[in-house]
């Protein structure tokens, strides 16, 4: 995608807004998406500048966007952020992802590495990255790898061909399968979007993986149909899940934004756990937006750029 025309006194403003601790998180992760939509080089640099910052959902976000950008300037800086040790598990993980989503063959090495890391939301992105990056060079180059994905995202694994739903899903229920495999039949379900293929979806949040069942709620709300309200509602609710799923499922609750969901992100947004409380944060404001048409949250910079 071509980076768009915007002066680099513009992006700093833009930037500005982004790593100011004092301003809500809702306009900082505008901000964010501004930057990413701009897509240049200078746009890493500032994007870089944010993982300074103490909110993990902010960070795992800069990170996300920076594989979503598949700009290879970014991946030093991916690298230090997967390596740090310092850096939030949720943030390492979507570093490594982004990692896979770049999908230079010059990151085999260190992701080999971490996919042997001693938790398992990292040692399993990493093994996911490694068979993407594997899966892209045996099949010529990136071109026709998004299959017929409708949500023009950079995804951990192709779709599956095929449009047999029950063999879909009974794919993406064994457990005796590599994730891999299984996240490409996630990602042929999510494609269909019909009714049936999100009951399917929603099955997947009974696996052991807390990384798979994250990447469900994700891609649950990039489909973001009523149906799978229930189920995003229940895992929200389980305290004792781990925190990056809870947070995907406040998020896509956010996308489907009726009011049964505003009313479920209202109370978690007072959740012991500081991810949580920040995704229903933001997944409220999502609601605003689904609901109005004041803010394009795909396109910031007339907001943000020209005050
Ligand atoms: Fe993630
Ligand atoms: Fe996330």
């Amino acid at each position: 995608m071509p980076a768009l025309k915007v002066s680099d006194e513009q992006i700093e403003k833009v930037s500005n807004v982004l790593l100011d601790v004092d301003r809500p998180l809702k306009e900082r992760f505008r901000a964010l998406f501004t930057l990413k939509n701009i897509g240049s080089d200078k746009c890493i640099d500032e994007i870089a500048k944010g993982f300074k910052d103490s909110s993990a959902l902010l960070k795992h976000e800069l990170a996300y966007c920076l594989g979503q950008m598949q700009n290879q300037k970014a991946l030093p800086l991916l690298v230090s952020v997967l390596e740090d040790d310092n850096q939030e598990p949720i943030v390492r993980h979507e570093a490594g992802e982004a990692i896979g989503a770049i999908g230079s063959q010059d990151a085999i090495a260190l992701i080999r590495k971490y996919a042997r890391h001693s938790l398992p939301e990292i040692a399993e992105t990493c093994q996911l990255a490694l068979d993407r990056i594997d899966w892209i060079h045996n099949h010529g180059s990136d071109e026709g790898y998004q299959g017929d994905n409708p949500y023009q995202s950079v995804d951990p694994a192709p779709p599956m061909k095929g449009d047999d739903i029950d063999q879909l899903v009974e794919t993406l229920l064994n457990e005796e399968e590599t994730l891999f495999k299984r996240y490409r039949a996630m990602f042929a379900l999510r494609n269909m979007s019909t009714p049936e293929s999100i009951k399917g979806l929603c099955k997947g949040f009974s696996a052991t993986s807390a990384l798979f069942r994250h990447e469900i709620a994700f891609v649950l709300g990039q489909i973001a149909d009523p149906v799978s309200t229930k189920s995003l509602i229940t895992v929200l609710q389980k305290t004792e899940e781990h925190g990056m799923v809870r947070h995907e499922c406040a998020e896509a609750l956010g996308a489907i934004a009726t009011p049964e969901c505003l009313e479920v992100l209202e109370k978690y947004r007072k959740d012991n756990e500081r991810v949580v409380r920040e995704s229903c944060d933001i997944a409220l404001d999502m609601c605003e937006y689904e609901n109005s048409d004041q803010f394009q949250y795909a396109d910031a910079l007339g907001k943000t750029g020209d005050e």
